[in-house]
């Protein structure tokens, strides 16, 4: 285990949005396997298509899993609920590091009902944070070129960055090393 990977693993916050609501979060965990799938069933082809480069009609059991087991520092994921049922996610994002480095692929989802209403920055906001304070230096993320939602996501995110075009993607790579988003 890495300095700084057990404590603050289970804290649990609130992201506040613009119109009052308050989305509850907290640390991914094996529990969540059959929300994870009945949440991926709330994007629509589109949104999932964006997240997985691909037609993903249903998250199955095996792939749930392995989102749900991260072990807090090398894999990390953070789960946004549903005010009004708890046991409900709304968006998840997540980050994966590579071995021995201190970069970290990230990706992120929020349920097409819930988009546009400041979830998604609020989740990655958080996510990001955990990400500097367990030691990554560097969050980077394959985005579709048409998917103008995560570009102007990662636009609005706050940390410096940088692009550059990889296997017909586009890679953003945000620099955490000595960075205090904006509020
Ligand atoms: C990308 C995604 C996570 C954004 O989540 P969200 O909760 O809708 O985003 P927010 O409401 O926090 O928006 C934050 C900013 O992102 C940009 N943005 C979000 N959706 C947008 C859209 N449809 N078109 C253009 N810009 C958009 C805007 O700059 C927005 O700020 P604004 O609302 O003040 O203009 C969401 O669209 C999603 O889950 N898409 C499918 C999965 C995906 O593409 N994942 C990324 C690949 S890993």
């Amino acid at each position: 285990m890495m300095p700084g990977c057990a404590a603050g693993g289970g804290v649990t916050g609130t992201l506040a949005l613009d119109n009052g609501t308050i989305i509850p979060f907290r640390p991914i965990r094996l529990g969540d396997v059959a929300a994870l799938q009945i949440f991926h069933r709330t994007l629509s082809p589109q949104s999932v298509y964006h997240r997985y480069f691909g037609i993903v009609p249903e998250l199955s059991a095996e792939r749930a899993c392995h989102f749900a087991v991260v072990d807090g520092c090398v894999r990390y994921a953070l789960v946004a609920l549903d005010p009004d049922r708890s046991g409900s996610i709304v968006g998840v994002g997540s980050f994966d590091r590579e071995d021995g480095t201190r970069r970290a692929e990230c990706g992120i989802a929020v349920a097409d009902d819930w988009q546009r209403r400041g979830v998604g920055l609020g989740l990655i906001r958080e996510l990001l944070r955990a990400a500097a304070w367990r030691g990554v230096g560097t969050a980077y993320g394959y985005v579709l070129p048409d998917n103008r939602a995560m570009l102007g996501l990662l636009r609005k995110v706050g940390y410096a960055r940088k692009t550059r075009y990889e296997r017909g993607t586009v890679c953003v790579e945000l620099s955490l090393a000595d960075a205090t988003p904006d509020a």
